[in-house]
């Protein structure tokens, strides 16, 4: 078996459930950028950071996989929302169908982790971005306010970290099953 863990992350929260993975899964990981063809692999596992709903790297590296009969294809999202919450997933999973062809979309394993954010680290533009999001947030009436504005609002100019690598046992399970 040929298998892939490909990950996309800017600030390592996504990196750092990667490696774990390919630690426990003896799988090698490698980041989007470095991958091209990735039609050769059976199993292939993205794990991709949420980045204004889009998954980082997601669509560049599926756009040239063709061919999914025999393949098996997990797909991993790294945000700050929670995704214990039903609408936060909703909402990933509307954003990863437009990302993805139907073909990948409907035969993909998802799953959905949490990340984190140290607004000390974030480059000009991201930090620029979550302060307009933020002061467009705090002008909503609470009550129409979703579980991912609430977290943004409780999460701004602050340094939290939600990586929980337990969470990875559903994909390490998921990887061992067969096709
Ligand atoms: C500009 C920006 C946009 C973001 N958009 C989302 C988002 O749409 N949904 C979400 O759950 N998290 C969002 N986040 C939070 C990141 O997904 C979170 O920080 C993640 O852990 C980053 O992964 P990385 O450390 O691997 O880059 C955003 C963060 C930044 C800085």
């Amino acid at each position: 078996m040929n298998n892939i863990i490909i990950y996309g992350s800017i600030y390592g929260t996504t990196k750092t459930y990667a490696e774990e993975l390919a630690r426990e899964t003896k799988i090698s990981a490698i980041p989007f950028k470095t991958i091209d063809d990735i039609s050769n692999y059976d199993t292939i596992i993205y794990l991709g950071a949420l980045y204004a709903g889009g998954v980082l790297g997601l669509a560049k590296t599926f756009k040239k996989l063709k061919d999914i009969k025999d393949k098996k294809i997990i797909i991993a999202t790294v945000g700050l929302a929670d995704p214990k919450d039903k609408t936060n997933i909703t909402n990933i999973r509307n954003s990863l169908k437009v990302q993805l062809s139907k073909e990948i979309f409907e035969n993909a394993k998802l799953f959905h982790l949490r990340g984190g954010i140290d607004y000390g680290k974030l480059n000009f533009a991201h930090k620029t971005m979550m302060t307009l999001l933020y002061q467009k947030t705090k002008r909503m009436k609470e009550e129409n306010m979703t579980p991912e504005d609430k977290a943004i609002i409780a999460t701004y100019n602050k340094q939290v970290n939600f990586v929980d690598l337990n969470k990875l046992n559903d994909i390490i399970k998921e990887i061992e099953v067969e096709n």
